[in-house]
């Protein structure tokens, strides 16, 4: 049987036609021929894998050793270090630094007893090398392989043993025995199947490299997603950048590590206390907030802007805070600060790039808005920490203690929060907001003292 495979989006269907009944691109199916040789090898597959159950007591229920990386950053992000035998997927956007990061984390992994692999569907050996001495990598224990071909990759894994494999990207790789195209689902699946298999087999921790674009993954390696242990994204604006598990059977998803590409490769900040700041706090429309990533806090810049709606229906534009909780916060503002939004657009972001669900922005939400609609800045050196609910209380939030901290380590005057929340500090003071109906007056009782 005939597949044809939309060359945007991957879909495969077994009829051709002029539209892709997927994405709904024209002229972009293509005949990907037939595929041979895969009912033989899901027989022999699954012949192989009988085996006997075990008892739950007896079964081998200890980690085995990870393996640091050193970079700190990444270690933390995958739960503590690499561990033997995972399969990991890095997802970001084209040129966000997943190749940098990988050949940085090869560089360092690699050693005389277990030499790295990293294999490139992508680029050129002398590109990697170029990339290489820019990052001042000189080990001779990391090995490049350039080729799309799985066989290939197979072989050199039985030469080289490596003790970490690297697939720059998925959507490059092909398997030969499946005719269609590199980068469709049944490439994909085919290919990360035999990957992760592979290391599995052989303790080999292998990270495969995945596009994605604005609007999700280049053909839609969700299935992807679904048969590695791990799954990282990278992103970010400008030169920071942000890595985050989305999925991780190692460890937990809360942590994150941060990132600043330079000339000479991805560097870490460890202690990245402020760097979402941009000295926004005393313009009309910011407010600024504390989050919570894994253990760390930072404090963010809410920016607002409100506009009078040029159309009916208001827009309403969240970008790095969940748009459902800023139309509770819109909804709460107009009832108990009866400020009527109903004609106005509000458009929300975080500055720096950040992206978070974490609801101890609300209040800081909410007086953005609020500042932004007045067009009067916040009084300077202002936190805002709380959660909205529906009746307008301020909640305590989570881990209060480590945000104050934050924003007293720089230098930031007076935080607001709910009176039930447990924090003190020296250096700053703490002004309680039980309502939101009382959160100008306490902003400005704050700084009149
Ligand atoms: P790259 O790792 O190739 O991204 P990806 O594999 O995700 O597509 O890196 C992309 C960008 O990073 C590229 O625009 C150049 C920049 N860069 C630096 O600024 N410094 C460096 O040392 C390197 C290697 C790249
Ligand atoms: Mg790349």
């Amino acid at each position: 049987m005939d597949i044809f495979v939309c060359s945007d989006c991957g879909n495969e269907t077994t009829k051709w036609s002029g539209r892709c009944p997927s994405c709904g691109a024209w002229n972009t199916m293509r005949d990907a021929g037939r595929i041979i040789g895969k009912g033989k090898k899901r027989k022999s597959a699954a012949s192989a894998s009988v085996t006997e159950a075990e008892p739950f007591a007896a079964a081998d229920g200890e980690m085995k050793p990870r393996a640091r990386s050193g970079i700190g950053e990444l270690d933390t992000v995958l739960g503590g270090g690499v561990v033997p035998g995972m399969a990991v997927l890095v997802g970001g956007e084209p040129g966000i630094g997943k190749s940098t990061l990988m050949l940085q984390m090869a560089s360092r992994l690699a050693s005389a007893k277990q030499p790295a692999l990293y294999v490139s569907g992508e680029e050129s050996a002398q590109q990697i090398r170029l990339r290489g001495l820019r990052l001042g990598i000189e080990t001779e224990e990391l090995f490049l392989l350039c080729s799309g071909n799985l066989q290939h990759v197979e072989q050199e894994i039985a030469r080289l043993r490596p003790g970490l494999l690297v697939i720059d990207s998925i959507q490059a790789m092909q398997n030969p025995d499946v005719e269609s195209a590199p980068g469709s689902m049944s490439q994909m699946r085919e290919c990360t199947a035999r990957l992760v298999r592979l290391a599995k087999d052989n303790d080999l921790p292998t990270f495969l490299v995945g596009h994605v674009t604005k609007e999700g993954m280049v053909a839609g390696p969700r299935i992807v997603e679904h048969m590695v242990d791990t799954v990282l994204y990278f992103e970010g604006e400008g030169h920071l950048k942000i890595l985050r598990a989305q999925k991780n059977r190692f460890g937990s998803t809360n942590e994150i590590g941060v990132f600043e590409m330079r000339a000479d490769g991805l560097h870490e900040i460890a202690d990245p206390s402020g760097i979402f700041l941009h000295g926004l706090d005393h313009a009309p429309g910011v407010a600024v907030g504390g989050m919570m990533e894994g253990s760390r806090a930072f404090l963010v810049e809410v920016q607002s802007l409100v506009t009078p709606a040029s159309y009916g229906t208001p827009q309403r534009v969240s970008i790095g805070y969940d748009p459902k909780r800023l139309s509770v916060a819109l909804a709460v503002l107009e009832k108990f600060l009866a400020i009527n939004l109903r004609q106005h657009d509000v458009f929300l972001n975080l500055a720096g790039g950040l992206r978070t669900r974490d609801p101890a922005l609300d209040l800081a939400v909410a007086a953005a808005v609020v500042s932004g609609f007045r067009d009067k800045p916040l009084p300077r050196g202002t936190v805002l920490l709380g959660e909205l609910g529906l009746g307008g209380e301020v909640r305590p939030v989570s881990q209060a203690a480590r945000r104050v901290n934050e924003a007293a380590k720089l230098g930031f005057k007076r935080v607001l929060l709910s009176p039930r929340a447990k924090a003190s500090a020296d250096k700053l003071e703490i002004v309680a907001v039980e309502h939101l109906s009382g959160l100008f007056a306490a902003i400005d009782s704050g700084v009149q003292r």
